[in-house]
């Protein structure tokens, strides 16, 4: 089994997609924090990181830009990153989504429009897939600038991992497709948009409610017409960016059974879009004890200890459904591996304590950066 940086070597893009709640944001921020102290210019592009996490890094609520974590967390944490430096940011897709208007739109006259249209207001936040859309774009963009050897993207808590993949799709087919052209035609516009009914359209006037909803949807979409061409060819620029042999995807899942199958379905996914697949991280996992011990001999020992009969059967009660789960856990990832590479799936422990500080990112990189004798050794030691 490798670890992160062995699967990260010469790649300049990692992001690290799977479904809601796995740890894509925790494992982010800890193969960012990792590599930096590796000696790489990393930047970590995170979506809604919890606030303590953020705290810690010191990222401010707002901003679309990245910071420099600081160097000092390095140091007390007794690792001298030496060039390296670990640059973080708060993805912001409403912000994102305007910088882009801003670089497609023809002249001011349309800027304006759009940025102002109430349409458009809504949409930029409650399209399926902008947001997903736009932490893409903003990782296009600052890979075209070229700072940084690594940048590592955070996904949005999606209900599901693909609909990340599925986002730049859907957006471009949006914006280019059907409904647009409705719009576009001066007459029939009422008629044909009652006649359509149903699709992306229907729904954002399910969201909305006005009396000049139809001039504010014919504006929006006259306005963004002439738009179209350059995000098409920005959809496509970023799909080559995340194709590339320097980009890969880590997809994270937890260890219970419908994630694991998810990932695999995911990793097929991934194989079929042509997209670089890196590995796995299995996260939370309830590694297995040293404690090989009957139900009945721990709740004696602990009854004789406690001197408290309820307490000592609800520990050995936590124990043993602890242990079903260490044996659960152990099963999924065995099919896990046998479904994919063995080399590439990596698991981190369910850890006694959320991770919300360069220290426990750093707690969680002695697994994701173990490298096969380390990784023995960890085990061996119980987690
Ligand atoms: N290995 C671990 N051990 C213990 N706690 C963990 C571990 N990994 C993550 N956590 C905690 O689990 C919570 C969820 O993690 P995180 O925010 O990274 O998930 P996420 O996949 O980004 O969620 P979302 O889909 O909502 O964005 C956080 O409180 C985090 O500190
Ligand atoms: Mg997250």
């Amino acid at each position: 089994m490798s670890g992160v940086a062995e699967i990260l070597a010469g790649k300049g893009v990692c992001i690290c997609a799977g479904s809601g709640g796995v740890g894509k944001t925790t494992t982010s921020a800890a193969i960012a924090a990792g590599m930096a102290a590796r000696g790489l210019k990393v930047a970590v592009l995170t979506i809604d990181p919890a606030k303590r996490l953020a705290d810690s890094l010191g990222l401010p609520e707002l901003g679309n830009t990245e910071r420099q974590v600081d160097p000092a967390l390095f140091t007390a944490a007794g690792i001298d990153p030496g060039e390296g430096e670990l640059w973080a940011m708060m993805l912001d897709s409403k912000q994102t989504f305007d910088e882009v208007v801003k670089k497609h739109a023809p002249d001011a006259e349309t800027r304006d429009k759009i940025l102002e249209n109430r349409i458009y207001r809504q949409i930029s936040n409650a399209l399926a897939g902008s947001q997903e859309y736009m932490a893409m774009e903003k990782l296009f963009e600052i890979h075209s600038e070229d700072r940084y050897d690594l940048l590592v993207l955070d996904t949005p808590p999606s209900r599901n991992a693909l609909d990340f993949l599925e986002a730049p799709k859907r957006l471009t087919q949006f914006i280019e497709g059907n409904s647009l052209r409705v719009f576009l035609k001066p007459t029939g516009l009422g008629m044909k948009l009652v006649g359509r009914g149903t699709g992306v359209v229907f729904s954002v006037l399910k969201r909305i409610t006005g009396l000049d909803l139809i001039e504010d949807l014919s504006e929006f979409f006259n306005a963004f017409s002439g738009m179209v061409g350059g995000f098409q060819e920005r959809a496509k620029r970023v799909n080559e960016l995340l194709a590339d042999e320097r980009s890969t995807f880590l997809v994270v899942c937890g260890p219970a059974g419908d994630p694991i199958s998810e990932a695999v379905y995911f990793h097929r996914k991934l194989i079929e879009a042509e997209l670089p697949f890196g590995g796995v991280v299995v996260n939370k996992v309830h590694a297995e004890g040293a404690v090989a011990v009957e139900r009945e001999d721990l709740l004696a020992e602990l009854s004789e200890r406690l001197d408290n009969p309820e307490l000592a059967e609800r520990v050995t009660d936590n124990f043993v459904d602890y242990r079903a789960l260490t044996v659960r856990d152990r099963a999924n990832i065995r099919s896990l591996t046998a479904e994919m590479n063995a080399e590439r799936v990596i698991e981190v422990p369910y850890l006694d304590s959320d991770v919300h500080d360069l220290s426990g990112l750093l707690a969680v990189n002695r697994y994701l950066f173990a490298d096969r004798t380390e990784r023995r050794a960890l085990a061996e030691s119980g987690g």
